[in-house]
């Protein structure tokens, strides 16, 4: 096991009815600027239930935060803030109006052009403190320290992270989830599934604690995310979904081991570029990580192999051929799309997807391998 230093000082409150929480965990008489997206919260009720809970607060809005956050928008949020002069912002929502909120949190206080933070790296020394009302499981903002942020006018997304952004708390209603349309659902399942994957699917150096709760991790999203479908309804299935997605991505199972986050990567400029959704991106590209990493990641895909979809048949080239096989199926078992040219992508379009990563310079995968031709090699085993 790897050397590592960690700390998650998310409060999590968990369970039905936990948005009447809010007055607990706000400071009181803070002045509060709420900050939700394109209006699903007016139809489930959320929204009349973080009212209530604020009537005693000054209170402000920002609505239209957008699936995949523009840069744009975060800009005017930051804008209303200072002219409000909030204290403390409150995303109600999912991943993006989460992800949206740490970054307007962070850029308020910036001196000199907050752009520089996503496109530089560069160092947030101040950030607004922020809270979270999750609304949809899948990318486990609510309790990290990163946000994924998009300039569509330069084909950009880019993430930051900075442990000043951790949410003072994260509200996880399983109910809040109900109203969630089934392809967002299974965008969260495959989200999630795959967020454990990228710290799972890499070499094995002997972290026994971390891949026993990682396959239990997902274990759990696979047989919750299948039922999921047929009983959208269900409490049980609900919060083991949701608890499950939190700690897909809170920190816990991705200390001391080596990650590889190359299908997240890969799969950025597929949703700047043509609109796909972040857990589609990943549907698609995953398959072809396995396929052009599978010598490297032998071990650990035959182990997955063996303890999540029952491949215990065959030489090892068989086994994880039949896992890689057993992965995309679970993807289009969820309802995704696992092929380029299921969204009308082709060859054509190779070198648009893979110029931010040349430009960037990335070098992705946990050695390093990956690069832009790397990149293309696999975005073509997925035409
Ligand atoms: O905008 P509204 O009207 O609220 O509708 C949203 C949105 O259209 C809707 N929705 C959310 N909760 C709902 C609901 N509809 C009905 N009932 C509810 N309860 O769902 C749509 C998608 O929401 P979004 O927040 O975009 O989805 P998700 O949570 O998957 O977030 C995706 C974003 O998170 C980033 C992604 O890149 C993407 O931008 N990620 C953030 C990460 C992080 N901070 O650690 C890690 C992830 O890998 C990911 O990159
Ligand atoms: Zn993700």
């Amino acid at each position: 096991m790897n050397n590592f230093e960690f700390s998650n000082p998310v409060k999590v409150v968990f369970g039905k009815g936990s948005i009447a929480r809010l007055p607990a965990l706000i400071p009181e008489r803070s002045r509060v600027l709420m900050l939700y997206g394109g209006g699903s919260i007016k139809k489930n009720g959320i929204y009349a239930q973080a009212i209530e809970a604020l009537k005693d607060y000054p209170l402000t809005e920002f609505s239209g935060i957008e699936a995949n956050p523009h840069y744009e928008t975060c800009m005017r949020a930051v804008g209303l803030a200072k002219r409000e002069k909030a204290a403390f912002l409150l995303a109600v929502g999912g991943g993006s109006v989460i992800d949206a909120t740490k970054f307007i949190a962070a850029a308020i206080h910036f001196d000199g052009d907050p752009w520089s933070i996503l496109a530089k790296g560069a160092t947030v020394e101040r950030a607004m403190p922020l809270g979270a009302v999750l609304t949809l499981a899948a990318t486990g903002s609510e309790t990290n320290e990163r946000a994924v942020i998009s300039r569509v006018s330069e084909g950009r997304k880019l993430g930051f992270a900075t442990p000043l952004v951790f949410p003072r708390f994260a509200l996880l209603d399983p109910e809040a989830t109900y109203s969630l349309p089934a392809n967002q659902v299974a965008n969260g399942v495959v989200d999630s599934f795959i967020h454990v994957i990228e710290q799972y699917l890499t070499y094995p150096v002997n972290a026994k604690v971390q891949d026993a709760f990682a396959e239990s991790l997902m274990r759990i999203i696979r047989e919750e995310g299948l039922k999921v479908l047929e009983d959208p309804l269900n409490y049980d299935i609900r919060a083991n979904l949701m608890w499950a997605a939190t700690n897909a991505l809170n920190g816990w199972i991705g200390q001391g081991v080596p990650q590889d986050w190359s299908s997240h990567r890969i799969g950025y400029p597929l949703t700047v570029l043509f609109g796909l959704a972040h857990a589609e991106t990943l549907a698609v590209i995953l398959p072809g990580v396995m396929q052009y990493m599978r010598k490297e990641k032998e071990e650990k895909i035959l182990r997955l192999g063996n303890v999540i979809f029952n491949v215990t048949e065959g030489g090892a080239d068989m086994r994880v051929e039949k896992t890689i096989a057993a992965v995309e199926m679970f993807f289009r078992d969820m309802g995704l799309k696992t092929r380029l040219h299921e969204y009308g992508i082709t060859e054509a379009n190779l070198d648009a997807l893979t110029g931010p990563i040349d430009q960037l310079g990335w070098k992705l995968s946990e050695k390093g391998h990956i690069d832009t031709k790397a990149a293309r090699e696999i975005l073509t085993l997925r035409l």
